[in-house]
């Protein structure tokens, strides 16, 4: 019997963790058991394994000593009290905030860009990046790798569900409210979200940036180990449930052709092309992300302002690969490289 492993998922009522769960049971992790996590609020209620049921735990009273693998997605401040105290009893965790991303003893993993990166955990976390240099990473790494990326401008297009359950009700309670004539107020996002646009996400920086457009810059680095890279981001929330979009104009060191780029990412792990030049013939949100694991890049262009310049469209269902998949996916690799389980069941 091959090694089986105890799970726990934090934040399991969530957006995420609910995917989280979903991709467990698709993906037949070898699991001997799943534990669903959350808050003192939901402890006692039943989210959904597959055909089957979990009974939520509360987080505050939860003994980890069992686990083996912790997947993290209840916010920062919780990952920042309970994931130390989760790898402290010898669990690998696998953490979705941005709480350690940007500490050097803890890997910032895509699992088809880095997974090597892993390997080396000495604090026993390991972090997800966020959902918006996730996808840009599956699309650009592949390029990078074989021409080099010297810069890159980016402007995102970021879903609702992004800022997680309560991010999404918002915005089909306003959408409903404004179709009836109602007044709205905002509450979770900045400003009005239904039928508007807000180019605002996470707290304003000294520089003028927003912490999510810095963690664009930040991650990039990290994950393709390259601290040139310029990257010059804008980010947006848009009026969408579920799938994060991109604009994305590279100058690379040497010249990658439109076709050449066709080619290559339609050979690069996790990637769709969809690129037909016709009316429908690339990737939306609605038409191709949601609901599906692979990163849709389209539009590819040369840039008719740069000689050595390329334009992509670059669409992925932010919850799943940009959150949920990727954290599954990083834990698949642990089982590859042979973590033993406190348990062994083999
Ligand atoms: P709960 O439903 O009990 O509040 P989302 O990102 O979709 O808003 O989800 C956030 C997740 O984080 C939910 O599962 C939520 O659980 C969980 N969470 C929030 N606060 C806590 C807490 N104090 N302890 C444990 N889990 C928490």
């Amino acid at each position: 019997m091959s090694k089986q492993y105890k799970v726990a998922v934090v934040g399991a009522t969530g957006a995420v963790g609910e995917t989280m769960l979903s991709i467990l049971a698709e993906r037949k992790f070898p699991a001997s058991a799943v534990v669903a996590v959350a808050s003192e609020r939901s402890a006692g209620s039943r989210v959904a394994f597959g055909d089957d049921e979990l009974v939520v735990q509360d987080l505050a009273t939860f003994d980890p000593s069992s686990i083996d693998i912790a997947l993290f997605s209840a916010g920062g401040a919780i990952s920042k009290e309970y994931a130390p105290k989760f790898a402290a009893e010898g669990a690998v965790v696998i953490d979705n905030s941005s709480t350690f991303r940007y500490d050097d003893d803890v890997p910032l993993v895509v699992s088809e860009v880095n997974p090597d990166a892993a390997k080396a955990r000495p604090r026993g976390i390991i972090a997800n990046p966020n959902c918006s240099t996730m996808q840009l990473m599956v699309a650009l790494a592949p390029i990078h790798r074989a021409y080099g990326i010297e810069r890159i401008n980016i402007a995102t297009y970021q879903s609702a569900s992004g800022a997680g359950r309560s991010g999404m009700e918002e915005l089909g309670r306003q959408t409903a409210q404004l179709l009836s004539f109602q007044d709205i107020e905002p509450k979770k996002f900045q400003v009005q979200i239904a039928f508007n646009l807000i180019p605002q996400i996470d707290d304003f920086q000294d520089n003028g940036f927003t912490k999510e457009e810095m963690k664009l810059v930040w991650e990039t680095r990290k994950i393709l180990d390259d601290p040139t890279i310029g990257v010059n981001p804008t980010v947006v929330r848009v009026p969408v449930f579920y799938g994060h979009s991109e604009a994305v104009h590279i100058e690379t060191r040497e010249k990658i052709t439109a076709d050449a780029a066709h080619a290559l990412l339609a050979k690069s792990p996790g990637v769709e092309v969809v690129d037909e030049r016709k009316p429908g013939g690339y990737p939306t949100p609605v038409t191709h992300a949601s609901g599906k694991d692979a990163v849709f890049v389209g539009r590819i262009r040369e840039d008719l302002s740069h000689p050595r310049g390329l334009d992509l469209w670059v669409v992925s269902d932010n919850i799943r690969k940009g959150a949920a998949l990727n954290a599954v996916q990083i834990a698949e690799l642990l089982v590859a490289d042979g973590l033993a389980p406190k348990a062994d069941a083999s």
